[in-house]
């Protein structure tokens, strides 16, 4: 069984981490979209919270599961008999970003690949944190997050 991990920290979930995920499930037997700790980035929602509106948005979608990890992603690749780091990448500062990281994950977690999936160009501006200024605000975020979550997250950060 070829496994996946689509690591991220998800505050919320988007649109854009969405396509991404159900394209990592084309490629892989199982995709688990994972929660885990970025020490740069200070969360609104919950780990917890994080992984209820990922399950929420992905049910539809075979073959993923949820789960949540608070130490290195390497490890759990290793304990979990992963074969691929999937990240979606936006533009060229992603790419900088999540290079660094895939060259520390090789030599950490040398069995793992990482894959690099670009971004669907509809969603090359959608990100975490802009859905949550416009709910912070009062705005409305359908167009960005699946509508499953749509409810949650406007009443949660308005
Ligand atoms: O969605 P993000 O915040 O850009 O994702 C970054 C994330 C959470 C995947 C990264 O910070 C991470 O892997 N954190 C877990 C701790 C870890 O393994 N750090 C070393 C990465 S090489």
């Amino acid at each position: 069984m070829r496994k996946a991990v689509c690591p991220g920290s998800f505050d919320p979930i988007t649109n854009g981490h969405i396509d991404i995920i159900k394209r990592a499930a084309e490629l892989f037997d199982e995709v688990t979209v994972l929660v885990v700790t970025n020490p740069d980035k200070k969360c609104v929602f919950s780990p917890e919270e994080r992984a209820e509106l990922i399950k929420k948005a992905t049910a539809e979608i075979s073959g993923v599961k949820v789960d949540l990890f608070s130490g290195l992603l390497a490890d759990y690749v290793k304990a979990n008999g992963i074969c691929a780091i999937v990240k979606g990448i936006r533009s060229s500062s992603d790419f900088e970003y999540e290079f660094q990281m895939a060259l520390a994950n090789r030599s950490l977690a040398p069995g793992a690949e990482t894959v690099f999936i670009t971004a669907d160009p509809q969603n090359m501006y959608v990100s975490s944190s802009l859905i949550r200024q416009i709910a912070t605000f009062g705005g409305d975020v359908s167009d960005f997050v699946p509508k499953s979550i749509v409810e949650e997250i406007e009443k949660r950060l308005k």
